[in-house]
C-alpha cells in the first residue's frame, strides 16, 4: 500500500484515482472545484464511465479513497503525487502547461521530503523538467507515466492495460511507480522521460493514421465498387496491421486524437522536422466531415437549404457523453452552415447543451428524432440506434434516405424497409 494523490479529478484522474484505490493504495485526489469535490465524497459521478461509480462507492466505503479541495492539501503525506490536470490546446497548437505549472508551483512547497511527482497529462516532450524547475525541490524526483485511457472504457483500461510506461531518469523513482501497478502485472517499460511523453504522442498519431488510412481505403472502395469492411478484414488478419481500429466513420473526434496530433505536429516543427504525414492525417479526417456532409446533401436532393436533416448520435463515439471534438458536431456545423434544419437524437444529450450548436432541436426518443426528415444521419454507434425498427422511422419520415456513417445498421433490413442506405465505403 503505497500512499497517493492526485491532482485533478477530470476522466484522467479520477479513473487514476479510484482504479488505485481499488488496487489497495491509499488515495487523495483534489480538485479546484468545491461542489465536485462534494459530490464526489458523496460517491457522485458526473460523467459517463463504466464501473467508475462502483468503484468509487468502494473506495468510499472502504475509506481508502477521498476527495478534498485545493493540490496543497492533499500531498503533505503522499509518497507519490500524480499530476492529471488538463493540458488544453495552446493558441499555436502546442499544449498548454500552464494547469502543469500552476499545480507544481501549489504543490512544491507541501511535497513531503523525498516525494515522487508523477506527470500523467499528455504534455509536450520536455515537460518532466519544466516541472522540476517549478517545483525547486532537489529531493522531489519528477517521473513521467503516460496513460492511454479511452473513454468509456477507462477503468478496464486502466485495470488491464496493454502497457505501463514510465519514464525517469532516476531508477528507484521508476521503479517505485512502477510497483504501484504491480497487482495488476502489467507488461512495464521503463525508459527516459523524452522517450516515455514521446510514447504518448506517437501512440496517438498512430491511431489516428490507421483510422485516416481506413477512411481513405473507404473512399477508393466506393469508386472501385469494394466494400472496405471485408477489405478491412482481409487486411486486419495479417499480425502485423492487426484487426483492431479498422472500423471506418464519419471521422476521428475526441478530446486527445485531434489535440495531440497538432501537438506532435509542433513538437515535430520545433524539432527540426517537417511531418508532412501526421498534415495529411489531420486533412484527410477534415475531408472525411466534407464527404459524409455531400452523402448528406446528396440524399436530399442536391442542396441542404431548407432540408430537414436527423441526426442519430452526437457524441464523438458511443458509451460516453462527451462531445468535445465530435464528428457529429462538426458534420452538424456543416450542415447548418448549408441551411440544413437538424434535429436530432443521442441517448446522453436531453436538452442544448455547451457543445451541441443552439440551432439544433434535441429530441428525447430516436423515432421521434425522424419525423418529417428527409435524410437520416446516423453519426455515433450508439446500439439503440442498431435495434431500432426501420419500420418505425418510416412510419414518421418523410424521406427514404440513410446515410449510415457508422455502417452500423442493417443494410438489406433497411432496404427491405424502402430505404436508400448509404454507408462509408460499400
Ligand atoms: C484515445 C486513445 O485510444 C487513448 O489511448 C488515449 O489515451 C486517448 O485518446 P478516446 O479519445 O477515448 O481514446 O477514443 P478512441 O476509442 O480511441 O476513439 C477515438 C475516435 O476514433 C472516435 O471518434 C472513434 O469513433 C474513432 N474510431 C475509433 C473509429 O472511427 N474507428 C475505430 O475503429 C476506432
Amino acid at each position: 500500500m503505497t500512499r497517493l494523490a492526485i491532482i485533478g479529478t477530470g476522466y484522467v484522474g479520477l479513473t487514476t484515482g479510484v482504479c488505485f484505490a481499488h488496487l489497495g493504495h491509499d488515495v487523495v485526489c483534489a480538485d479546484v472545484d468545491v461542489d465536485k469535490v462534494a459530490r464526489l465524497n458523496r460517491g457522485e459521478v458526473s460523467i459517463v464511465e463504466h464501473r467508475l461509480d462502483e468503484l468509487l462507492a468502494e473506495g468510499l466505503r472502504k475509506g481508502n479513497l477521498r476527495f478534498v479541495v485545493g493540490a496543497a492539501a492533499a500531498v503533505t503525506d503522499a509518497e507519490i503525487v500524480f499530476l492529471c490536470v488538463p493540458t488544453p490546446q495552446g493558441e499555436d497548437g502546442s499544449a498548454d502547461l500552464s494547469y502543469v505549472e500552476a499545480a507544481s508551483a501549489q504543490i512544491a512547497k507541501a511535497l513531503a521530503y523525498e516525494a515522487i511527482v508523477v506527470n500523467k497529462s499528455t504534455v509536450p516532450v520536455g515537460s518532466t523538467r519544466v516541472v522540476e524547475r517549478v517545483l525547486q525541490r532537489p529531493d522531489v524526483r519528477v517521473v513521467s507515466n503516460p496513460e492511454f485511457l479511452r473513454e468509456g472504457s477507462a477503468v478496464d483500461d486502466f485495470l488491464k492495460p496493454d502497457r505501463v510506461v514510465v519514464g525517469c531518469e532516476d531508477n528507484a523513482a521508476a521503479v517505485a511507480v512502477a510497483a504501484l501497478y504491480d497487482a495488476i502485472r502489467p507488461h512495464v517499460i521503463i525508459t527516459d522521460p523524452a522517450s516515455a511523453e514521446t510514447i504518448k504522442y506517437a501512440a496517438n498519431a498512430f491511431l489516428a493514421t490507421k483510422l485516416s488510412f481506413v477512411n481513405a481505403i473507404a473512399a477508393i472502395c466506393e469508386g472501385v465498387g469494394a466494400d472496405v469492411d471485408d477489405v478491412m478484414v482481409g487486411i486486419g488478419y495479417d499480425k502485423r496491421i492487426g484487426s483492431e481500429f479498422l472500423r471506418p466513420g464519419p471521422g476521428w473526434g475526441g478530446s486527445c486524437f485531434g489535440k495531440d496530433s497538432r501537438a506532435l505536429l509542433n513538437i515535430a516543427t520545433n524539432a527540426g522536422y517537417r511531418f508532412d504525414l501526421l498534415s495529411g492525417v489531420i486533412a484527410v479526417n477534415d475531408e472525411q466531415f466534407d464527404r459524409v456532409t455531400d452523402k448528406i446533401r446528396v440524399g436530399a436532393g442536391g442542396s441542404l437549404k431548407g432540408a430537414t436533416i436527423a441526426v442519430w448520435g452526437l457524441t464523438f463515439k458511443a458509451r460516453t457523453d462527451d462531445l468535445r471534438d465530435s464528428p457529429s458536431i462538426s458534420i452538424i456545423n456543416r450542415l447548418l452552415a448549408q441551411g440544413a434544419r437538424v434535429q436530432a437524437f443521442d441517448p446522453t444529450v436531453a436538452a442544448i447543451k455547451p457543445g451541441v450548436p443552439a440551432d439544433v432541436v434535441i429530441h428525447e426518443n430516436v423515432v421521434s428524432a425522424t419525423a418529417d426528415a428527409d435524410v437520416l444521419a446516423v453519426l455515433t454507434e450508439w446500439d439503440d440506434f442498431r435495434w431500432t425498427a426501420p419500420a418505425d422511422v418510416a412510419a414518421v419520415m418523410k424521406g427514404r434516405h440513410v446515410v449510415d456513417g457508422r455502417n452500423l445498421l442493417d443494410r438489406a433490413a433497411w432496404q427491405h424497409a424502402g430505404f436508400t442506405h448509404v454507408g462509408i465505403g460499400r
